[in-house]
């Protein structure tokens, strides 16, 4: 994936951290995964009064991507307060799906404040193969 095509899934992340329902947090975040089709699927983080109820921004665009039919992704873009990484229940599930998936976050200026390989943020996982005993 080129630069340009990289800063327009940012834009992507950018937009949909601007739909994040996040009135207990405030703390807004929006995703947007490139799949190796080049289709994009975006998604926010969904809180609820109950709070544990809540869904992260990169899960909401995995399960959309997933219940679309896609399992093979190539870039993930991340938009979230601070430039912070993605929790580990979002490298957990990103993880099922494509392990060397590369994951570059910005802050709410869009300046990219980290670039990884999802197998960098979470070595020895937990996956298919784990539950062959
Ligand atoms: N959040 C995400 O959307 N992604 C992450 O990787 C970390 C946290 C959300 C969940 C909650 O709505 C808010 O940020 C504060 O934790």
């Amino acid at each position: 994936m080129g630069a340009i095509e990289e800063r327009a899934l940012i834009e992507s992340a950018w937009k949909s951290a601007q739909q994040a329902y996040a009135p207990y947090s405030r703390f807004q975040v929006g995703a947007a995964l490139a799949t190796s089709g080049g289709k994009v699927y975006t998604g926010c983080n969904v809180e609820n009064a109950s709070y544990g109820l809540t869904i992260c921004a990169e899960r909401t665009a995995a399960f959309k991507a997933v219940s679309e039919g896609e399992r093979d992704f190539e870039l993930l873009a991340i938009c979230v307060p601070g430039g912070a990484p993605p929790c580990g229940a979002c490298r957990q599930v990103l993880h099922e799906f494509t392990p060397g998936l590369l994951i570059v976050t910005v802050d709410e200026q869009k300046s990219v404040t980290g670039k990884h390989r999802l197998s960098e943020l979470l070595p020895v996982a937990f996956n298919t193969t784990s539950l062959d005993i």
